[in-house]
């Protein structure tokens, strides 16, 4: 190349979630039958949508109007079927304030890819990788996060986040993913509150990634950050229909700014998005017009609450499972649909293994070669047991790990999976 044509951040982007799919593939090319844990990806998994959800996408697809382009900002009904939403929650919020996207995938890569290259968003430790690489990409630095403690059932270190903002004045923004992905924790009123008087101390603004909002089964009620911060404080509210319909494959997600107006750079910064996805003409029409006939639908509650209950006793079995183990951390997930199992310090080591034969251990031991420990972890579990989940480091994280999802529809096959991942960890420890 005559020039360096490679974006001074292009090195940022990994997401291991999918990384790890290619070395598994191969595994499987070599007789390993695998079982994928790695992605959160419930339809992947096995699970059917409901008739009547189907009939509403089948009713859609057949209207015209659906083929066409949607205007950019998204179609007027679906954007008032939300803002009425909110009104119903007692929380104001003009249609005209909602940008849809192809995905929260795409309204993540074009918030920090048009934030100032000054601009740092504080974020979560551990966290969900599109949101540190993308952030890390737009300022070619390494992320900066807050600690989740998984002493302290993963809550976020409040004196930490509040040290980080007062030392480092690049940071215009705080990062919350509530429900939390990979670590299950549900963000308590309390800390919310504290979080939202952070931002408004120090002039900042909030993302608060809500995709699984409707996922939350624990303890601790989800509280929706717009209920929060009063008139002042702006915020990006993500929301999309991936996983609580679920229905990844759409593409479909969207943020409401609240508060857009209440500081003039929050505002032009808006002004801003919404040129962007001018320029990429709209977002995928098809699954917006299903949102105000799905919405709206007296029967979607039930379907919403049906799917938390199922993923609340995959977490506390999953909980139950790993109690017992010397030496790991592993808190009950309150929201989202994963389980995150940390291991004490030095407890991995870059030598342990167990034993493979033939081409499999040919290339295990290739790829284990100067990885993190947890990495290594994995690939003996993904060779060992045919199990694929994702190792916590690959989560912009200090701590070394795993993520698995509760995601397997059929229980005896879930208690099968936690028993092999369980016998795995214990043999492997002592290795
Ligand atoms: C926290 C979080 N945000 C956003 C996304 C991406 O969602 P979408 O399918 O809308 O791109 C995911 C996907 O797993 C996620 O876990």
């Amino acid at each position: 190349m005559r020039n360096n044509i490679i974006h001074p951040g292009a090195d940022k982007l990994t997401y291991e979630i999918r990384g790890i799919v290619a070395d598994a593939k191969h595994l499987e090319s070599l007789g390993v039958d695998m079982t994928w844990e790695n992605i959160g990806d419930p339809i992947a998994k096995g699970v059917v949508l409901p008739d009547w959800i189907k009939e509403i996408v089948k009713d859609t697809v057949s209207e015209d109007a659906s083929y066409g382009y949607s205007p950019t900002a998204g179609i007027d009904d679906a954007r008032h079927t939300i803002a009425q939403m909110r009104r119903t929650e007692g929380c104001t919020l003009s249609p005209d304030d909602i940008l849809f996207f192809n995905g929260l995938g795409d309204a993540i890569a074009t918030i920090y890819s048009y934030l100032n290259h000054n601009s740092k968003i504080i974020g979560p430790n551990p966290a969900y990788s599109t949101h540190s690489s993308a952030e890390a990409a737009h300022s070619d630095s390494k992320h900066v996060t807050y600690t989740l403690d998984p002493h302290k059932n993963w809550l976020p270190d409040i004196d930490d986040l509040r040290n980080k903002i007062k030392y480092n004045p690049a940071i215009s923004g705080i990062l919350i993913i509530n429900p939390d992905n990979p670590t299950g924790m549900v963000y308590p009123k309390a800390i919310l509150e504290q979080i939202v008087s952070i931002a408004r101390e120090y002039d900042l603004f909030i993302i608060s990634d809500e995709v699984y909002a409707n996922v939350s089964f624990g303890s601790e009620p989800f509280v929706p950050i717009y209920d929060l911060v009063g008139g002042d404080v702006p915020v990006c509210v993500m929301r999309g229909l991936s996983k609580e319909i679920p229905w990844p494959g759409a593409r479909c997600g969207w943020i409401e700014f609240h508060n857009r107006h209440a500081d003039p750079i929050f505002a032009e910064y808006v002004t801003s998005l919404f040129n962007a996805k001018m320029l990429q003409v709209c977002a995928t029409t098809l699954p917006q017009k299903v949102i105000p006939k799905l919405f709206t639908d007296a029967r979607y509650p039930d379907h919403l609450q049906t799917r938390a209950n199922l993923y609340k006793s995959r977490a506390e079995e999953a909980y139950k499972a790993f109690r017992k183990i010397d030496g790991i951390t592993a808190p009950k997930p309150e929201g989202a649909l994963y389980f995150s199992v940390v291991f004490d310090d030095n407890l991995l080591t870059n030598t342990q293994s167990l034993p493979l034969e033939g081409t499999i251990k040919d290339f295990i031991e290739t790829k284990v070669r100067g990885v993190s420990p947890d990495k290594r972890f994995v690939y003996y579990l993904m060779a060992t047991t045919g199990i694929c989940v994702v190792p916590l480091s690959g989560f912009n994280s200090d701590l070394f790990g795993f993520r698995m999802t509760l995601l397997e529809p059929d229980d005896a096959k879930f208690t099968g999976l936690l028993k092999t991942i369980t016998d795995f960890t214990e043999q492997y420890l002592k290795s």
